[in-house]
This record gives C-alpha cells, sequence and structure tokens, in this order.
C-alpha cells in the first residue's frame, strides 16, 4: 500500500471496464486475526487484504507478544500467540484510535492474561456505535470493567462462565464478542438473536478449527459449549462481498462492465436481487461474477438496509449513488444506522436531488422512527451529475464519492482519500486498471 497524499482529481464520464480481484472480507480478518490469540499454538489465515484495518490488528497483536509474519503464499500471515503478554497502555492507546477492533481483545486477553485494557475506539462516523451490549455480556461472563479516564479496565478474577444472553439488536460485533468470550469460559452460552452474517459463520468456522464446539439455529440462537483448551487454525478468508458489492455499483453509475474475481452468489444474494431490480446485468462464474449496464434506463426502487440476510447497511451508499440515475423516485430507508445518509449532501452539490426524512419511508417502522434521525432518503432521477470538490466522511461514503466523481461530467476535486484505504485494497491501481481517467495528488497542481 503506497502512503498518498489526500487529494485525488478525478475526470469523470468514462465508464468502468475490465477486471478487478476481492480478497478477504475486511469485516472478517481482522476478527479471525484476534482469533488467533485464543490458541496454544500457531495459525495461519490466508486471503488476507493489505488494508489499513489489517495493519492496525497486526501492530495490536504485535504488542501483545504476538508474532505476525508473512506465510509462503501472497495474502498469507502466520500469527503465533505462544508469548503473549500485557501490553503497554500508552502503546495501545496509539495504535487504537482508528478502529472499533480493539474492542475484541477483550474475551481473549480475560481468557490468556486475566486482564484488558480497551482505549477509546475510533470507526467510522455513521452514528453513535455505543459498545454497551459490550460490556453487558463480558459483565455476564464475570468480568469486571473499571471506566478510567483514558479506557476500560477489564479483569476476571476467576474463569469467565457460560451464560444465557439475549442481544437487544443482532449486532455483529457483540455476537463476534460473545463468540470470542464463550469459546473458553466454563460451560454452556446461549446467545439469542445474534447476527449471522456470513462474516460471523466464517468467524465461527475459524473457531471449530481451534478445536471450538458452537452451533447455529435457525432463529438467531448459537449455543456455545466452553473448552478447556484451542489450538492454531489454517483458513482462507471469505471473499469481501462489500467490495464486490462497490464495484458493481460503480460498473452501474459509470455504465461500464466490471469483473469482480473473488465474489461469490452465495454471500451477495440480497444484493444481486436489487441490482437486478434496479436494471442491473450480472453473471456468475466459479472464479467471480460481473456486474454491468445493460443500456437503456435504471428503475427507482424503494429499499430498506437491515441486518443479514437483508439489504447490508454498508452496501447503501454507493448503491445510492447509482440511484441518482434512475428514472423515478427511489426511496431508501437506513434502519442500522442512525446517521448514514449524510454524504448525500455532497451528492445533492453536484446536481442530485436527494431529500432526507425523519419518517420511516417504503418499510416497516425501525429503531429510529419517532427520533431526530434523517435515516430515510427519497432520491428523484435522472440527474446529471456534475464535477464538485468532495471531503471524504467515512469508508462507504468515500467510495460512493469516488463512483459520483467518476459518473459525472467534469472534474473533481475528492479530498481525504486516504481513508479509504482502511477497507479497499489498492483501490486506485484498481480505478486506473479499469480506465478510470484520475491523476494523483503529487501531479496536482494546488487550488490557487
Ligand atoms: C460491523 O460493525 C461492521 N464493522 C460494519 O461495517 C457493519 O456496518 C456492521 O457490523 C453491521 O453489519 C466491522 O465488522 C469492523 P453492529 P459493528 O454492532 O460490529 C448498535 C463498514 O463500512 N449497537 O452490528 O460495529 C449500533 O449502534 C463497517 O465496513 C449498540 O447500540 O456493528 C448500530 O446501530 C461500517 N450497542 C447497530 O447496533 C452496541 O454495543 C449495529 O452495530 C453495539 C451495537
Amino acid at each position: 500500500m503506497t502512503d498518498i497524499a489526500d487529494v485525488l482529481l478525478v475526470h469523470g464520464g468514462t465508464p468502468l471496464e475490465g477486471e478487478i480481484r476481492v480478497r478477504g472480507a475486511k469485516n472478517l480478518v481482522p476478527k479471525a486475526m484476534v482469533a488467533a490469540l485464543l490458541g496454544s499454538g500457531p495459525s495461519r489465515l490466508r486471503n488476507v487484504p493489505d488494508i489499513r484495518d489489517v495493519r492496525v490488528v497486526r501492530g495490536l497483536l504485535q504488542l501483545h507478544g504476538v508474532t505476525v509474519q508473512s506465510g509462503e503464499e501472497p495474502g498469507e500471515l502466520v500469527l503465533d500467540p505462544t508469548h503473549v503478554e500485557s501490553a503497554n497502555v500508552a502503546d495501545i492507546d496509539a495504535h487504537a484510535g482508528s478502529s472499533r477492533i480493539p474492542i475484541l481483545f477483550c474475551g481473549p486477553l480475560l481468557h490468556r492474561l486475566g486482564h484488558a485494557f480497551i482505549p477509546g475506539l475510533g470507526g467510522c462516523d455513521i452514528g453513535g456505535r455505543p459498545i454497551d451490549f459490550h460490556f453487558d455480556v463480558l459483565r455476564q461472563f464475570g468480568a469486571t470493567i473499571e471506566k478510567r479516564a483514558d479506557g476500560q479496565y477489564l479483569e476476571a478474577p476467576q474463569r469467565l462462565r457460560g451464560c444465557k444472553i439475549r442481544l437487544p439488536y443482532p449486532s455483529v460485533g457483540s455476537t463476534e464478542q460473545v463468540l470470542l468470550t464463550a469459546v473458553l469460559a466454563e460451560g454452556v452460552t446461549e446467545l439469542s438473536n445474534a447476527a449471522v452474517e456470513p462474516e460471523i459463520e466464517d468467524l465461527i468456522c475459524v473457531l471449530q478449527k481451534m478445536g471450538a464446539i458452537i452451533s447455529m439455529d435457525t432463529d438467531r440462537t448459537i449455543r456455545i459449549t466452553g473448552v478447556d483448551k484451542l489450538g492454531g487454525y489454517t483458513h482462507r478468508a471469505l471473499p469481501d462481498r462489500l467490495e464486490a458489492a462497490s464495484w458493481a455499483s460503480a460498473a452501474l453509475a459509470t455504465e461500464g462492465n466490471i469483473y469482480v474475481r473473488g465474489a461469490q452468489q452465495r454471500s451477495m444474494m440480497t444484493f444481486l436481487n436489487t441490482f437486478r431490480r434496479v436494471g442491473g446485468a450480472f453473471e456468475v462464474d466459479d472464479h467471480g461474477i460481473r456486474f454491468w449496464h445493460p443500456g437503456g434506463p435504471l428503475n427507482a426502487i424503494a429499499l430498506e438496509t437491515d441486518v443479514h440476510p437483508g439489504f447490508q447497511t454498508d452496501w447503501q451508499q454507493p448503491l445510492v449513488v447509482a440511484l441518482t440515475q434512475a428514472s423515478g423516485l427511489s426511496i431508501v430507508h437506513e434502519t442500522v444506522y442512525e446517521s448514514r445518509l449524510g454524504f448525500t449532501s455532497a451528492l445533492n452539490q453536484m446536481g442530485a436531488h436527494i431529500q432526507l426524512y425523519r419518517e420511516c419511508l417504503g418499510g416497516s417502522a425501525c429503531r429510529f422512527g419517532q427520533r431526530n434521525f434523517l435515516h430515510s432518503a427519497v432520491v428523484s432521477g435522472p440527474t446529471k451529475l456534475q464535477g464538485s470538490d468532495l471531503v471524504i466522511p467515512d469508508l462507504r461514503g468515500g467510495f460512493s464519492y469516488l463512483i459520483a466523481a467518476l459518473a459525472a461530467q467534469g472534474t473533481s476535486r475528492v479530498h481525504g482519500i486516504d481513508l479509504i484505504n482502511r477497507g479497499y485494497e489498492n483501490f486506485l491501481e484498481k480505478l486506473e486498471g479499469l480506465g478510470a481517467h484520475i491523476e494523483l495528488p503529487s501531479a496536482v497542481p494546488a487550488a490557487s
């Protein structure tokens, strides 16, 4: 990954065409790396993308005495937790600011060391993103939590015990918290109203390879029978369905044709249905999925985000750019995060017509209804987009701005592109390979 200055010049109007490859999922790989902490021997993780979130976790693991080395094949990491040790609080703090992953170190460190420190967390500004569920479940396992100015100090006075937990909402992070804690806890843990995203299933596969006993029932109930010891694992991470869908939306919005090597139909079924409803075309083969704009007008749709197997919230922002090119009124109801539509103001600046509402439009009432959150949008199209100055707000919002700039007439200056490195591997090289007319910052004369 090249350290790049932070502004990109995008000359729009060229359909993206060609092939890109997606590697392991940003929302699984860092968690599988944390899981290695639970093992009594080394683990081997394959299909690891070169993205910022992986680097942050690699640094945090090394701070705790885990050796992390590159394996034989490209994208392979060998993680050895034999000499896990406490890390210096200030070092953890310095490492953690930009990600939410440190919260998932709790369970493994409590099992290995009997204590853990959690600094202030980062992550995308798309809602309040509280971590109350995480601390509630850790207390139920028997951990004590002390909030201090610099962070949370956790202790496990004795071995953590399995328990019965019902999550108030099927949160991905809290489900992972329970999985990474319950596998070595004493007795059985029954988790209901759990998240069942494909990344959760893949993490369960990792833990099962280590020796864990985990069953998934049909009604979002996961049962974990704690064991005394876990070994290492060898695992190939599932491909990133969020990155794959982002490139699919880019193909649609730029009237292009992109083959996404590594994309898997199984984990993207809901996205593929929606893509087809909008008027996009796709073809699945054994190695990936081709996405293209078949020509002609796109269809306005009603879209509601939800937990898996619903429409994934991280697919929403890139697809909304394509919906600005659809004929008629599209309705978007964001039910997972209360403030994930703020990015649309910049699209309106480019010429889109997007109106935000506090009501739960086009679908069922959600947690944010009757509260002061602009979490629904009406997109009327098609509208011509004009190049503009854009400042990246968060990871998916950032990628959607790149798509908008590529679909627009004229030139855009996109600020803060470094943030996109958090979740999109080599995105600049991929854009150039697809024929995008972009100029890297160093070549861009400073704004007068
Ligand atoms: C994971 O975040 C992903 N991040 C997110 O992807 C993704 O959007 C999200 O799951 C939902 O699928 C990673 O895996 C690193 P949650 P996470 O706990 O675990 C509320 C991306 O762009 N909640 O499922 O943080 C919360 O506020 C990122 O790739 C509580 O109220 O998400 C939110 O409204 C963005 N209290 C909802 O649950 C808690 O303690 C879903 O959050 C925890 C969550």
